[in-house]
């Protein structure tokens, strides 16, 4: 049978067990936070239901290992058993969870605010660790809020759960000496209350991305001129705030248009797809140009593939087709079409991205104050215009 004791000594084993939150990991069971019905992600992105009473073993292997937990889809409007593709909340990946904690530095008297309350087992381990008034978590969804505050309890767990939009913070038990988000933030769309509402030297850590879809995790902190500066640490990936969520199943409606419209125009290019949706540091550089353009690639095999842009207010898209012939020869059939030409902006993107000497997506970070929100290359002084 698996247990907490399996999932702390796989994570320790592999490194990724931060000495700081060992003792609040192996006490408090990531079980008691899953609920009987929940969902396993599947490798083509969907997710298939698991149940504890009627398949105890495969749920307990589930909860006990490293992989996130699908706890909601479709904000509660699919239930269990059903499924989609659409998750809404889960319980997140248990070296993430670590990583985002460690990352944040956080210090034994630390106040805590966590945006995204979700299965409450994050804000276990805060609690654990830092003491129930030290830590405040905010959820926008009031069954997940009760269900939270429920499995807390039973804990004997009491931080403060709130149930409202995080995106405002909560006001009544700022400042924070840290702020940690568990839903994703749009490009130029941080909430400045969050900077508000952190002391002069306090940090937040964030998962950010564009639309274009690449996530990563962002830790600003809070300057004496009320400015949150840093950089990208990394990758991660999280379903994003409800208030910024992009259009989901475009892709689909994006490629039938694509595929219907025989008539339109085809061209060329010798920029490579790959380098500008695949490749994660090419991808990230040219999602920070087209921050409000979606993509998809539909595979036949690795190989060959169809590259789809769209972008769902103007209604533009573009096709690139990729296979190993078209690999050897360099050059790609494009089809654009709508107002905005977006294979030619991912063509200029990418240039830049080559002209910059192709930085990594760390080498960038994020400035952001109540005035502006800003990306800089290498440097805050280097602040990087016309993007996101
Ligand atoms: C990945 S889950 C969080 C996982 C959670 N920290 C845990 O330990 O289980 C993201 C959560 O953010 C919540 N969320 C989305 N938008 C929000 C908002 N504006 N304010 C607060 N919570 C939000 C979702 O409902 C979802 O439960």
């Amino acid at each position: 049978m698996s247990s907490q004791a399996t999932l702390t000594g796989e994570l320790s084993a592999n490194g990724l067990l931060p000495q700081a939150w060992a003792t609040s990991f192996t006490a408090i069971d990531r079980a008691e936070f899953v609920p009987a019905h929940c969902w396993a992600n599947t490798l083509d992105g969907a997710t298939e239901p698991l149940d504890r009473e009627e398949d105890p073993a495969r749920w307990e292997a589930a909860v006990y290992s490293d992989q996130p937990i699908v706890t909601q889809l479709d904000d509660g409007a699919t239930t269990w058993p059903e499924t989609s593709g659409n998750a809404t909340s889960s319980a997140s990946q248990p070296s993430l969870v670590l990583e985002m904690l460690d990352s944040l530095d956080i210090q034994d008297g630390d106040r805590v605010l966590e945006i995204g309350t979700g299965t409450g087992y994050n804000a276990a381990l805060l609690a654990h660790r830092l003491g129930d008034s030290q830590v405040t978590t905010v959820e926008v969804d009031p069954d997940l809020t009760e269900q939270a505050r429920a499995a807390l309890l039973s804990l004997e767990c009491r931080p403060t759960v709130i149930c409202g939009d995080g995106g405002d913070g909560y006001l009544p038990n700022a400042p924070y000496d840290r702020i940690l988000a568990t839903a994703s933030v749009l490009a130029g769309h941080v909430p400045t209350a969050w900077v508000e509402q952190v002391d002069v030297g306090g940090q937040i850590l964030l998962p950010w991305k564009t639309m274009w879809g690449s996530g990563v995790l962002v830790r600003m902190v809070v300057k004496e001129d009320g400015t949150a500066v840093g950089p990208v640490l990394g990758d991660a990936f999280f379903m994003n705030l409800r208030s910024q969520r992009t259009p989901f199943g475009q892709a689909g409606k994006f490629g039938r248009l694509a595929d219907e419209a025989t008539d339109a125009p085809v061209s060329s290019t010798i920029v490579a797809p790959h380098e500008v949706a695949i490749d994660p540091d090419g991808a990230f550089t040219v999602g920070l140009h087209l921050a409000d353009v979606q993509h998809s690639i539909a595979y036949e095999d690795p190989e060959h593939y169809e590259l789809l842009l769209y972008q769902v207010n103007t209604g533009s898209w573009a096709t690139v087709e990729v296979t190993a012939e078209h690999t050897a020869e360099g050059k790609f059939p494009v089809r654009q079409h709508g107002p905005r030409e977006l294979w030619s902006e991912a063509e200029a993107a990418h240039n830049w991205w080559i002209a910059q000497g192709r930085p990594a997506r760390t080498s960038y970070g994020l400035l952001v104050s109540g005035q502006q929100q800003s990306v800089w290359l290498n440097h805050p002084d280097n602040p990087v215009t016309g993007l996101i």
